[in-house]
């Protein structure tokens, strides 16, 4: 199959005057799948406009019935699932179940939003003026929360749909209109779920979607004047929009290195179980993988020998088949991974199965004995290759942990609550995880990376309360 799919503003689906169209290509493949509009810098400022003009009514839409065509956007689109995440598979190797399992968990949390917008939302506060200082009872204040205004949204590739509806819901029960760029690997999945908010009737131009390329219209999205939040999850381009946006909020996730502390009295089937989950899910494609193991010496050798064991299991091959490790996104990327095993290699890693590579395919690579001089130490594979560093103690792992740049989740495996709780306090993470993989959901859980892990906190309630401002309206009294 090899169309061009058309990009979606003011309520229609166009064609780009540039004639110009970007290529999806299958990761299994290496194919051309699909090709998505090129757009014009012309009708990004179009589509802009538009969406400027049409949050203006939408922000005087009751509340009730934005939460009404939300939950409608959100049946349509788990009536949609199996197409949409077929497009998954074939634009980002996603397998085939868990292709499935992001467009319902999407569906899900678009209700979830729709149901928190209507309560946050509908509740202001009341303050009085005598509680301070030199103040009599003589101003009422009453505030509320509106709309910021137009709101950019740009998701990564490995949850096209799901990071894409984690910006879009919130920002539309608050009131504001949004504007898509979706990721050129999952663009077509996410324009088949703007297709569902289409179904759902939002007004037009409420909702768009552009496509193109990064160097034509990514600097010219995120540096709009009529953009007033930029949502973003992705990669370090996040640090340099934050450097080029204007006074706007902004809100990002840039990434991980999420450490998994292993302490002498975990249970080390359950850590093995979740290193394995967290570290080879989505073929390490999450920020929120365990991308490092910091195990205490003692237990090291049975905790490899179980978590090697684990490794063994995993299904290796093309996304249809469901398989646990499917090809890596692009080429370049699986060219990065291949150099950090081969700098691992260099310096003296041990390798518990051989570094096998077939295309974008990467198999499950366990490295133990990995040392902090060794790239893969501290940089993020992206990929199905999962370093182990032992360690002669709790500090040793902490520091190490808190050496990095990013700070996104971790995880402690430990029988012992307190030393949990000591050792999750000092992790300089947004979040820790105590007997579990790191993981983002459940989507209403706040999520937050520390240092370069972004700025802002997500999840549902915490993405409508940043998509809003305070209004303040004070009463006067003679
Ligand atoms: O990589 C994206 C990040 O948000 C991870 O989400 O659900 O895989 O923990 P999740």
């Amino acid at each position: 199959e090899d169309r061009v799919f058309k990009y979606y503003s003011d309520g229609e689906w166009k064609k780009s005057s540039s004639r110009k169209s970007v290529s999806i290509i299958n990761p299994t493949t290496r194919s051309v799948q699909f090709r998505v509009q090129a757009c014009t810098q012309e009708e990004v400022n179009k589509t802009i406009e538009i969406a400027k003009v049409a949050q203006k009514s939408w922000a005087k839409t009751p509340l009730w019935k934005r939460a009404e065509l939300l939950h409608k956007a959100a049946a349509i689109l788990k009536e949609h699932k199996n197409p949409i995440a077929e497009c998954l598979v074939k634009e980002i190797a996603k397998p085939a179940k868990d292709a499935v399992t992001e467009v319902v968990r999407s569906g899900d949390l678009v209700s979830y939003c729709a149901e928190e917008g209507v309560r946050i939302l509908g509740e202001g506060k009341f303050l009085v003026s005598d509680s301070f200082p030199g103040n009599e009872r003589t101003k009422y204040c009453l505030t509320s929360k509106i709309p910021l205004g137009v709101v950019l949204a740009i998701p990564p590739f490995n949850y096209p749909v799901n990071l894409a509806v984690s910006k879009i819901a919130p920002a539309i029960i608050a009131g504001n209109s949004l504007v898509l760029k979706p990721p050129t690997q999952g663009a077509v999945a996410a324009l088949h779920m703007v297709h569902c908010f289409h179904l759902a009737g939002f007004p037009k131009g409420l909702i768009s979607c552009v496509t193109g390329k990064g160097s034509e219209i990514g600097d010219f999205l995120t540096m709009h004047p009529g953009v007033n939040c930029i949502s973003f999850t992705g990669g370090d381009t996040g640090i340099a929009i934050s450097k080029k946006a204007g006074m706007i909020p902004l809100q990002m996730e840039l990434g991980g290195k999420d450490a998994c502390i292993v302490l002498e009295d975990a249970d080390l089937d359950l850590a093995a179980a979740n290193i394995v989950k967290g570290g080879f899910s989505y073929s390490g494609q999450r920020c929120t993988a365990v991308k490092v193991v910091l195990v205490m010496e003692f237990v090291a050798d049975t905790l490899v020998q179980k978590v090697n064991a684990e490794v063994a299991k995993l299904t290796v091959g093309p996304p249809e088949d469901d398989c646990d490790i499917t090809p890596v996104v692009t080429e370049s990327s699986a060219n990065f991974i291949e150099g950090l095993v081969m700098d691992a290699k260099q310096k003296g890693a041990t390798f518990y199965q051989e570094y096998k590579r077939d295309g974008n395919l990467i198999w499950p690579l366990l490295l133990d004995n990995v040392r902090p001089d060794m790239r893969i130490a501290w940089e993020e594979p992206f990929g199905p290759v999962l370093p182990v560093i032992r360690i002669s103690s709790v500090e040793e792992g902490i520091n190490h942990c808190n050496a990095s740049n990013f700070g996104l989740q971790g995880c402690v495996f430990t029988r012992d609550i307190n030393k949990a709780i000591l050792i999750s306090d000092a992790m300089e993470t947004g979040t820790v995880q105590i007997n579990s993989a790191p993981a983002r959901g459940p989507d209403h859980f706040p999520f937050q990376g520390l240092k370069d892990s972004g700025v802002g906190s997500q999840g549902i309630t915490n993405s409508i309360n940043m998509m809003t401002k305070v209004k303040s309206v004070v009463i006067n009294l003679p």
